[in-house]
């Protein structure tokens, strides 16, 4: 229907694409924002913006390839800034906990005129299944340079579920929802609980950084990818974000979804095992 699209950028990645899946199917017209998109959306060329925007009212707003690296801000309120002159009326955004360059961006889409709410996520679930952590896990090693510090991972169908309330419904805007899961976990914890879903012997293994970013570079990971995994993994990974939030609750009223049951839903699918 004309004039009530809503934007999804992002609308094929981890959030983004269940966040399509639950709009269309709730019969919300729905368009994907990203490169392979109908009309193609490319954060770096500004150019394709004007024509994803055409008629859409609402946009869920997921930065590529980080909100927190340096410009993303700048370049998240542009966006933002036009998506309001398009005619969009609500922007949700999603965005990294105890990431300043990630605050930033989040001030940045607040500012430009649309009702808004933040999803400030701690790391999603499903960074170990559909993610950089998926060949490590499938090869029953995952060497990363993080030790015991614990991470509340939150599972992205919460993110979705939280993202299209905020997309459809009234009540949350002006809402900042930090989002986690409900139990705190090490690295460690959660490659056991894998582990333990798939029924393999799988190991982690801490490693130290030089090693971690030599072994990227050995796989021709490109450079901006190695700095943005060290940036996470020294300043974001180190105890700052070791604690719950009630944002789940907050957004959906129901506790937010467990590591054990995205695991053992991850594992059924066969995802780990090269089956899916
Ligand atoms: N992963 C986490 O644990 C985590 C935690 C907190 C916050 N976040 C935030 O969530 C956002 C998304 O991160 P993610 O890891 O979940 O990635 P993701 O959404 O899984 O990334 C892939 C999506 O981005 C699109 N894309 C890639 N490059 C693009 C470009 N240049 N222009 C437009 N679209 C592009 C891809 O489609 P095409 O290939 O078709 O372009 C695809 O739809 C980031 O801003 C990040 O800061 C992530």
């Amino acid at each position: 229907m004309l004039g009530m699209t809503t934007l999804v950028l992002g609308g094929t990645g981890k959030t983004g694409r269940r966040v399509v899946e639950r709009l269309t199917a709730r019969g919300v017209p729905t368009r994907v924002g990203s490169r392979s998109g109908e009309p193609p959306f490319d954060w770096q060329d500004e150019a394709t913006w004007e024509p994803a925007l055409r008629d859409a009212r609402a946009a869920y707003i997921s930065f590529q390839p980080d909100l927190a690296i340096p410009g993303a801000a700048e370049t998240a309120g542009a966006f933002a800034r036009l998506a309001v002159d398009s005619g969009v009326r609500r922007l949700v955004l999603i965005s990294g906990r105890g990431e300043e360059g990630a605050q930033r961006g989040e001030e940045a889409v607040q500012a430009a005129g649309a009702d808004w709410t933040i999803l400030r996520s701690s790391w999603f679930s499903q960074n170990f299944s559909e993610s950089f952590l998926l060949d490590a896990v499938r090869a029953g090693v995952v060497a990363l340079p993080v030790d015991s510090v614990s991470e509340p991972f939150v599972d992205a169908d919460d993110i979705a579920d939280a993202a299209v309330a905020a997309l459809t419904e009234d009540g949350h805007a002006g809402e900042v929802y930090e989002v986690t899961g409900p139990r705190l976990l090490t690295f460690a914890d959660a490659v056991a609980e894998i582990g333990r879903a798939t029924g393999r012997d799988l190991r982690f293994a801490p490693v130290g950084l030089e090693d971690y970013t030599a072994e990227l570079a050995a796989y021709e990971v490109p450079r901006d990818e190695i700095e943005l995994l060290s940036f996470l993994f020294t300043e974001v990974l180190d105890g700052r974000n070791a604690s719950l939030t009630d944002g789940i609750e907050r957004a959906l009223g129901r506790a937010p979804r467990d590591f054990r049951d995205y695991a053992r839903e991850a594992a059924a699918s066969g995802v780990w095992n090269g089956t899916a």
